[in-house]
């Protein structure tokens, strides 16, 4: 896979268990090597396999000069776990809200607090990991990373919420009106604030990921027909939404070395490279490098293991 032309922003998405956060972590550190003076970061919202594993380091939230290299950071959020703390605040600023207005009574009041309440508990899905997301446009506006390398949750959720922006944005709107009747109470200012930030960075990320220019979205699947099928609505979701998916990697086929070693992997390196083909088909038209990458015998975590992986990206123009 190239490392020269590195857009600013290159997602990395498909399903659990497929390799996307070894892939990811494979790409950055292998940029981070061949451009010594880019600096990059590496991102994570996938809670399952993290990259503390794939580079076999503790990232913890930030960790700086990963695997020795200075132009490399890893950042690792668990987007579910983030948005919890945030709607505890909102709770807690709410209660204190209504507390410090309860000598008032009325109809109007009451219902507000049910209102807020209710809104804080039902925010929409999606909206975690996009709040997530929004650290990095201001990292960028910083000017901290060249690149942002963009390990994503298993595909749905993004989706989900890129498609429906404007559930979240109307929340936050709701939330807002309710809270600008209170304007005059302690705090309520600085909750609006938080929310206006919050909107702010939900259509600065979409701006983002939707930038033709900026940004590359990488499907990671493996050789199934299974697979192939949710790259396919999965290229339509991205296609609608204008993320712009440029490469697409089949992870885990049966290298040629173990074919020539089993008749069982030769057979099913056969229907792996089958459905490769299949994939080539449906994807040819459009502008997509196609690439393969071997099943490498052992778990791949560590910088050795994990530049050997990305070594073995190949261009695939078919089983001949
Ligand atoms: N080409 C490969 N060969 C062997 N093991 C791999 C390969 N790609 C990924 N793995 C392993 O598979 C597991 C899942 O990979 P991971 O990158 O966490 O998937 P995802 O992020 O898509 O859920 C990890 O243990 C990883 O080391
Ligand atoms: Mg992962």
């Amino acid at each position: 896979m190239e490392t020269k032309a590195v857009k600013q922003i290159v997602i990395f998405g498909g399903k659990g268990g497929v390799g996307k956060t070894t892939a990811a972590a494979a790409y950055a550190l292998s940029i981070a090597q061949a451009q010594p003076k880019r600096k990059l970061l590496v991102f994570s919202t996938d809670p399952a396999h993290s990259l503390s594993d794939s580079f076999a380091e503790n990232i913890g939230e930030l960790k700086r000069s990963v695997a020795g290299n200075k132009n490399l950071d890893a950042m690792e959020i668990d987007p579910g776990k983030w948005f919890e703390e945030l709607k505890q605040r909102y709770r807690s600023w709410t209660d204190d809200l209504f507390a410090s207005i309860s000598g008032r009574s009325g109809m109007e009041i009451q219902f507000d607090r049910e209102a807020m309440r209710e809104l804080v508990e039902l925010t929409p899905p999606g909206i975690d990991e996009i709040a997530a997301l929004g650290t990095i446009s201001e990292l960028l506006d910083e000017d901290r990373y060249d690149s942002i390398v963009l390990d994503t949750a298993p595909t749905g959720h993004l989706i989900r919420f890129l498609e429906l922006p404007e559930v979240a944005l109307s929340w936050i709107r709701t939330f807002m009106k309710l809270l600008l009747k209170y304007q005059n109470v302690v705090r309520a200012t600085e909750v609006a604030e938080e929310l206006v930030a919050l909107s702010k960075s939900i259509k600065r990320v979409l701006a983002l990921l939707t930038d033709q220019e900026m940004c590359e979205f990488v499907g990671v699947a493996i050789p199934e027909r299974m697979s192939l099928e949710e790259t396919i609505d999965l290229a339509k979701s991205l296609e609608k939404l204008k993320v712009p998916l440029r490469k697409l990697l089949i992870n885990g086929v049966v290298s040629a070395d173990a074919a020539k070693q089993c008749r069982f992997c030769k057979t099913r390196r056969k229907g792996q490279l089958e459905v490769a083909d299949e994939f080539r088909k449906k994807f040819r038209r459009r502008s997509i490098e196609l690439y393969i990458a071997p099943q490498q015998p052992h778990e791949i975590t560590g910088a050795t293991a994990l530049l050997n992986h990305f070594e073995s990206f190949a261009v695939f123009a078919g089983s001949e």
